[in-house]
């Protein structure tokens, strides 16, 4: 199998839980006080739907589809918008796979680095939006 199908197949696991993004959301804001500030008045229930759609998109990205919805992330995340430093990118996929590890039974070294590597176009698209 192909690194994108793998992560497609790994993403579909880690979806079957709804803690997965409980998870991820709590991770990342603990990785930053700056992060945690950013979503003191966000609906974290719509986030988190909102992010099981963003992880799709930049997997589909890798798999050969459109880029539209990512240049629109790229935008709303940029310095005119939501300003989102380009280091915390780092930080949001640490924290995505340690919320992988947690929730993916088959969740190994080599699939961590099918993950960074399938979904780092797709980062680099948005943060390089800034
Ligand atoms: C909103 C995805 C990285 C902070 C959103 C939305 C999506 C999304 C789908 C909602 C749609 C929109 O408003 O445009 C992603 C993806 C990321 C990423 C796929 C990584 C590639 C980050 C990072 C931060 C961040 C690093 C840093 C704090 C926010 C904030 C909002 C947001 C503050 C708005 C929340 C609100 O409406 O109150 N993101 N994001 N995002 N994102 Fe991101």
């Amino acid at each position: 199998m192909n690194a994108t199908d793998s992560v497609f197949q790994s993403y579909g696991r880690c979806c079957r839980n709804e803690q997965f993004f409980k998870d991820f959301y709590s991770f990342f804001m603990d990785s930053s006080d700056e992060i945690r500030q950013r979503f003191v008045n966000t609906d974290m229930a719509a986030q988190r739907h909102l992010l099981r759609n963003g992880i799709m998109q930049l997997i589909l990205v890798a798999r050969g589809m459109s880029d539209r919805k990512l240049r629109a992330l790229g935008e709303s995340h940029n310095r005119h918008n939501f300003n989102i430093n380009p280091a915390w990118y780092t930080l949001w996929l640490n924290a995505l796979m340690k919320a992988v590890n947690k929730h993916d039974p088959e969740y190994d070294r080599d699939l961590d680095a099918q993950w960074r590597e399938v979904l780092h176009p797709g980062i680099e698209l948005i943060r390089g939006a800034y």
